[in-house]
């Protein structure tokens, strides 16, 4: 039985349902018209389940049946959940890209609350910006909230070869381009990859950041683990709709969970998994939110003391999420980082994170490492800096060739995507295996959105030389999935001047991983009379929501949310006046 620290009176939907006075009439009168009964909701919190069910959205396809899971708990706990659809952007079919529409998420999710009488949240997310668009908006709102993972789906298969999410569909891109797989392999392999709802089965960015939520405590302890075909899915669903309730009566709002300790445990369980690097990104736009800081550098610090355990595609060689939820999941992981956590943050179970991870059991240690065995020491993210990226650039070493770790080379430089497109496949392309490929104008503004091109396709000529990986550089992200020798979220952006607008083709780069530096080793003399020519693109927009991007968006090593969504505008806006 949980504590209450409310009464029925101080709920926060009884301001629209409590008063004897016309405004409230209507609200009970319109209540009624949906055939509810002032049982339904006298003394009873009132829940919305924000639900991001979409036929274009096959990552949360089972979110329509997963809804009424979640309203049977909250009747369970004596509560009134109401489902409310919320915009559903997937990674496949979205475009130019999702990232656009992070934001965009964000501030339907806390408009949406704080203009309707709800006491508290169920969010119903998984597909990439779903997990952090859905939070930031609910954090900023600041009534109790709950995340609900739409999990992994099943792994893939083709001709008894498992598939990942992703991963496999470079792989096998390159091998089709390279003239080693057949046009019926290749139906095969795209007939197979993805074989049931749920989000992407690899630790790819979805399932990054939902052990990030989890992590943070907003879900319950091993919800994301949980694939999202499994019957214990719908189980936790209705655990959620329990839950939430109990948080209301207990007033456990954000702020009392997202404290810097749930934030820093969030980060390095991100390392430990072998996070996407749009873990960067959506981490520090969450904390900011929250109005906890953190920086770049403390994610680099963290990257390099924290080992990465899990041994999931792409960082891993085989196992995939359905894998590593039967090893034992999140909670286990979590209980082999020991101390490295800070195990009293309190969760949205209203306890320590200890009581949801003590004594989890690692099944199969090949997939979840002890602590003294791990698949890399360090390295699931670096950060550099340089005179190519003053703000940073983010790698992930455990995915890339370690001969690429200290590397000089000549960049072979493209403005953008179609103009690398149009020559990437030319078998004469003047390039070499030092070559350092670059792509610019693909950030926040330049891309517009910032895309997820920075896993830059290998030049054909290199492929028909049997060469997989090189030195890409760009200011664009990347998947999760993805894999090589990328440097990413060059800042600031080479579209409103950033250094990277200066480099030039046959200018020699070099990086270096241990000093994590990048550099163009190219006179100062001359970087500034680059400089002086330099001529500003036209923006990207004239008019609607992607005008409204490029004036307020931050720059990668900001988190890239809108200035005015920042806690320097204050951590909530103020509770609607009901007249
Ligand atoms: Fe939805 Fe990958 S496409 S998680």
């Amino acid at each position: 039985m949980s504590q209450h620290k409310k009464t029925a009176d101080q709920l926060r939907s009884a301001r629209w349902f409590g008063p004897d006075d016309l405004r409230s009439f209507g609200h009970r009168s319109r209540m009624m018209q949906m055939g509810l009964s002032p049982e339904d909701w006298e003394g009873r919190p009132v829940i919305g389940i924000l639900n991001t069910w979409s036929e274009m959205n096959p990552c949360h396809l089972h979110f329509r049946d997963r809804a009424e899971d979640v309203k049977k708990g909250i009747a369970q706990a004596g509560g009134l959940g109401l489902e409310i659809p919320t915009i559903s952007i997937d990674e496949s079919f979205t475009k130019p890209t999702s990232m656009l529409y992070r934001n965009m998420i964000a501030m339907e999710t806390e408009e949406t609350i704080r203009s309707h009488p709800l006491d508290g949240v169920v969010l119903m997310g998984g597909c990439d910006k779903s997990t952090p668009g859905l939070t930031m908006g609910a954090i900023s709102a600041g009534v109790p909230f709950i995340f609900l993972p739409a999990g992994p789906m099943l792994r893939g298969n083709y001709a008894g070869k498992s598939l990942g999410s992703g991963s496999d569909a470079w792989k096998y891109w390159d091998e089709r381009r390279a003239g080693t797989i057949t046009s019926e392999e290749w139906v095969g392999v795209e007939g197979g990859i993805a074989r049931s709802y749920g989000h992407c089965m690899t630790m790819g960015t979805a399932s990054t950041m939902t052990a990030i939520a989890e992590a943070m405590g907003l879900c319950l302890p091993g919800a994301s683990s949980i694939p999202a075909a499994d019957a214990g899915h719908k189980r936790m669903s209705a655990s959620c709709g329990r839950r939430i309730v109990d948080m209301v009566w207990e007033d456990l709002t954000p702020d009392k969970v997202i404290t810097p300790a749930a934030v820093r445990n969030a980060a390095i369980v991100a390392m430990a998994t072998g996070c996407s690097t749009n873990a960067v990104v959506h981490l520090l736009a969450m904390a900011r939110r929250a109005g906890v800081s953190l920086e770049l550098d403390d994610l680099d610090a963290l990257g390099r003391t924290t080992p990465l355990i899990a041994n999931i595609r792409p960082s891993g060689a085989e196992y995939l999420m359905e894998d590593f939820y039967f090893a034992g999941g999140l909670r286990a992981l979590m209980d082999q980082l020991g101390d490295k956590l800070d195990r009293d943050a309190i969760t949205c179970t209203g306890k320590p994170l200890a009581d949801g991870i003590a004594g989890a059991p690692v099944y199969n240690d090949d997939v979840i490492r002890p602590l003294s065995n791990p698949v890399y020491k360090e390295g699931s993210l670096a950060v550099l800096r340089g005179n190519l990226c003053p703000d940073g650039a983010v790698i992930k070493p455990a995915a890339c060739d370690p001969k690429f770790y200290h590397h000089e080379g000549p960049a072979l430089v493209f403005d953008s995507y179609p103009e690398m497109k149009a020559a990437i496949d030319d078998e004469n392309l003047d390039v070499t295996p030092d070559h350092v490929l670059v792509l610019r104008n693909a950030g926040p503004q330049g891309g517009p959105g910032f895309p997820e091109w920075g896993m830059l396709p290998m030049p054909k000529a290199l492929l028909k030389q049997g060469h997989r990986d090189m030195l890409r550089i760009s200011d664009a992200r990347m998947s999760g999935t993805s894999y090589g020798a990328c440097i990413l979220h060059v800042a600031p952006e080479a579209f409103i001047g950033g250094p990277l607008a200066l480099l030039k083709t046959g200018d020699i780069v070099r990086m270096d991983l241990e000093a994590r530096t990048l550099d163009m080793l190219v006179d100062e003399d001359e970087i500034t009379a680059r400089r002086a020519v330099w001529v500003a693109p036209a923006p990207r927009y004239e008019r609607g929501w992607g005008y409204m991007f490029q004036r307020h968006v931050g720059q990668a090593d900001q988190g890239c949310d809108f200035d005015y969504l920042t806690t320097q505008f204050g951590a909530a806006a103020a509770e609607p006046d009901i007249h």
